[in-house]
């Protein structure tokens, strides 16, 4: 492991589609972390779920998750709407969280030397994952502002659904994820609000490195 206090770890939630992803990506190419969506884990654990039910166990998951690499993270499969409603159920079960955790632990604080440190961004990554993070933020958006920029996504990648559809499956996720038993989605007393309804991604992003930048300054990491 690497000296944790050297290290710059950036712990975001989101609901989906508040534009964590995209401001995670901003945040890793500014001060050279590694990025994770762990999202994507339980999407690729969603879609074997739904692509191979008779194999889908723990000990199947586990081999997966083992042989999981940032590239085919990816993969364009793990985008649609049926394989996220399928991540949604699949993340209310404690042990396959369980299974998860490692990986990401590693990604957070041991990631390659050539990184400064990590950013991810997920649920329960401020709450459960990454709690001594240095930076904390708690993204969101509205939820017709949400469903407004998925559907474009989905359009630009030219799957139909509709708005409508859109913005039903995100309700329910939301739920699902703010209910659950095992770390649900919450905002942590400690992590800053940061709602991207009004703003555009730059200025999201100027928001970001102000707030870190001060930081980094005194800490002495820039
Ligand atoms: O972020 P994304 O929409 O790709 O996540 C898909 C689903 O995976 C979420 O709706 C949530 O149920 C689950 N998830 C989670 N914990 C994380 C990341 C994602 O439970 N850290």
């Amino acid at each position: 492991m690497r000296d944790k206090k050297k290290l710059i770890t950036v712990a975001i939630d989101s609901p989906a589609a508040a534009g964590a992803g995209t401001q995670a990506k901003y945040i890793a190419r500014e001060y050279n972390l590694l990025y994770l969506d762990t999202g994507k884990i339980y999407r690729l654990i969603g879609k074997i779920k739904l692509s191979q039910k008779e194999k889908f166990n723990y000990s199947f998951i586990k081999k997966k998750v083992k042989k999981i690499n940032l590239k085919n993270l990816n993969d364009e499969s793990l985008v649609s709407d049926e394989v996220a409603r399928s991540a949604s159920i699949v993340a209310k079960d404690k042990k396959i969280r369980k299974i998860i955790k490692n990986f990401q632990l590693n990604c957070a604080y041991n990631p390659p030397k050539k990184f400064s440190g990590s950013v991810l961004d997920g649920r329960d990554i401020t709450s459960v994952i990454m709690k001594d993070a240095m930076f904390k933020f708690y993204i969101t958006a509205s939820l017709k502002e949400r469903a407004r920029r998925r559907h474009l996504e989905f359009k630009k990648l030219k799957k139909t659904v509709s708005y409508k559809d859109v913005i039903k499956s995100l309700r329910k996720r939301d739920f699902l994820d703010k209910n659950r038993k095992f770390s649900p989605l919450k905002k942590t007393k400690d992590s800053i609000l940061i709602n991207t309804s009004k703003l555009s991604k730059k200025a999201c992003f100027i928001k970001i490195k102000r707030i870190m930048d001060k930081k980094l300054k005194i800490n002495g990491n820039i």
